[in-house]
């Protein structure tokens, strides 16, 4: 005659309990868009420590990624992002005319341009991606920026254009 062994009946129990609570959870939640920020290190990036400081508060699902300037982002990055589950990116450098190195965040103006309208070309909300200019000064436009990108790309909703299955876990 077979037996039940009581606990794993009582484990497999839990298990199925846990996972049923977590997908309602799941399902309660309100939906936070991922955002992938790129920030150069001499203004947007202290501009984001400034906001901190003065607690000005923006969405905690901004994730910032720091680069020594803005044109050091190939729009590979920006493609990359989408395909891992980003669902808006945001690229910050300092005003033009005042990068670190001269002239880097006017090779960023031109070749975010070309990078908008292959998006278009690809079917991703022009919504989902942005170019802001933000100072070491402007901690309060950091956080409104921020803030107000977050709101539109929540609006969109998922990104599942460029979504790359493979990259889930
Ligand atoms: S150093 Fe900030 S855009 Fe170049």
């Amino acid at each position: 005659m077979h037996e039940i062994n009581s606990n794993e009946f009582i484990s497999k129990e839990k298990v199925s309990t846990e996972t049923f609570s977590a997908e309602i959870n799941s399902e309660n939640k309100p939906y936070k868009p991922l955002i992938v920020a790129f920030c150069c290190n001499w203004c947007s990036y202290a501009g984001a420590d400034l906001a901190g400081n003065n607690r000005l508060s923006y969405p905690a699902d901004v994730k910032i990624i720091r680069v020594p300037c803005s044109c050091r982002v190939n729009p590979m990055f920006i493609l990359r992002a989408f395909q891992r589950g980003a669902d808006g990116v945001i690229l910050c450098g300092c005003h033009p005319g005042d990068c670190h190195y001269t002239s880097g965040n006017y090779y960023t103006r031109r070749r975010m341009a070309l990078l908008f309208s292959m998006l278009d070309y690809l079917g991703i909300e022009r919504e989902r991606t942005r170019v802001e200019w933000v100072s070491a000064a402007e901690g309060a436009k950091f956080a409104a920026t921020m803030n107000d990108f977050a709101e539109k790309v929540a609006a969109l909703g998922e990104n599942k254009r460029l979504e790359d299955l493979r990259c889930k876990n």
